[in-house]
């Protein structure tokens, strides 16, 4: 349910695109929240993309006023960090780089 008041960050940023935008424009628009969730950081603040307000996209739209030929893509909670909230406990292990990337013709 902390999903939907932004983990209590002051701003949410809405990500949505036209509906007849491919994969690629998709892929797109993942390289743009990244780079802006990096710019975040280096300003001293911190994010959280939220995949879940997509399933209510149809709600988002009309908060915002956006027609129907948008699609909501994530939203981003921004803030600055509260490293002692209990979410921010959550074990988020990564995997080695040799399980997430196939090394061919080169050692890592
Ligand atoms: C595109 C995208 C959508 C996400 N959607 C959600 C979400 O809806 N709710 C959520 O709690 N975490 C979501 N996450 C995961 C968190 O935002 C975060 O990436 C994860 O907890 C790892 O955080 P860390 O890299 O700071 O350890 C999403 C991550 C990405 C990249």
């Amino acid at each position: 349910m902390n999903n939907y008041t932004g983990f209590g960050a002051p701003v949410m940023l809405f990500l949505h695109c036209s509906r007849i935008m491919g994969p690629p424009q998709w892929s797109d628009m993942g390289m743009w929240l990244q780079s802006v969730m990096l710019l975040l950081v280096e300003h001293g603040l911190a994010s959280c993309p939220q995949e879940c307000w997509a399933m209510y996209g149809e709600t988002i739209r009309q908060a915002l006023g956006l027609g129907d030929d948008q699609i909501l893509f994530t939203g981003l909670a921004i803030g600055y960090a509260d490293e002692d909230a209990a979410v921010n406990q959550w074990p988020v292990p990564r995997v080695g780089i040799d399980e997430a990337v196939d090394f061919r013709g080169f050692a890592p």
